[in-house]
C-alpha cells in the first residue's frame, strides 16, 4: 500500500545517472505483471542515450519531459504473440504500473505517456525506435530525480464503491 499510495506523476527532473542494476529492477518489475492466460506480450526499449531521450520530446506533444529525464522505458507488446489478441493493451498496461510503482518505491519519478492507440503516435515511435512490424508501441515512460517533493493526497472515494449488486 506504501508504495501505491506514494505513487504519482512526476514531470519535473533534476539531471543524475539512474544505475543498469536500477533499470533492470524496473524492467523485472514490469515482467512481473499479470497477463491473460500468462501471454507476457511484452518487450521494453530501454533508453539513456542522452540525444535519443531528448528526441522524444519531437515525436509526442505531452513529452517534453523526457528532455530532463535521466532514463525512460518505452513498453512495447507483440500482439501476435498472444493467445488472446484482444487483451494485448490490458496486459502492456498492467506491465507499465508496476514498472510506475518500483520507480516510486525507489526514490525515482516517472509518468505513464499515452501513445497506443493513438495513431500518429504508434507511428511516431515505431519509426524513431525501429521497431519491427509486430511490435506495437504501448507507453513511454521517462525517469529521473524527481526535482520536487512528493505530493500526498488520499483519493479514495466509497461513493464509487457497489457493495454485491450496483
Ligand atoms: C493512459 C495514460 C496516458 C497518459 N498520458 C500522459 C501524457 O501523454 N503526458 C503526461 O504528462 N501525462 C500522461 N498521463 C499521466 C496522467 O496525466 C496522470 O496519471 C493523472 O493526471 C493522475 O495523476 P497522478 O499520476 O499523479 O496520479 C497519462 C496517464 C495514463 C494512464
Amino acid at each position: 500500500m506504501d508504495a501505491i499510495l506514494a505513487r504519482h506523476s512526476v514531470r519535473e527532473f533534476v539531471g543524475g545517472k539512474i544505475s543498469d542494476e536500477t533499470l533492470e529492477k524496473l524492467v523485472h518489475a514490469g515482467m512481473s505483471a499479470p497477463s491473460a492466460m500468462h501471454s507476457a506480450p511484452w518487450h521494453f526499449v530501454v533508453v539513456t542515450d542522452r540525444d535519443r531521450l531528448n528526441g522524444v520530446s519531437g515525436v509526442h506533444p505531452y513529452a517534453a519531459m523526457s528532455l530532463q529525464a535521466s532514463a525512460g522505458i518505452l513498453v512495447c507488446g507483440e500482439p501476435d504473440s498472444e493467445i488472446l489478441k484482444e487483451f494485448f493493451d490490458q496486459n502492456c498496461a498492467a506491465a507499465v504500473e508496476n514498472i510506475l510503482i518500483a520507480v516510486s518505491d525507489l526514490g525515482l519519478g516517472a509518468v505513464w505517456v499515452g501513445v497506443y492507440p493513438n495513431k500518429t503516435h504508434c507511428e511516431n515511435f515505431t519509426k524513431y525506435f525501429q521497431l519491427p512490424e509486430n511490435i506495437a508501441p504501448f507507453a513511454w515512460i521517462p525517469i529521473g530525480y524527481p526535482k520536487n517533493p512528493a505530493k500526498q493526497d488520499n483519493r479514495l472515494d466509497l461513493s464509487r464503491v457497489h457493495r454485491n449488486v450496483w
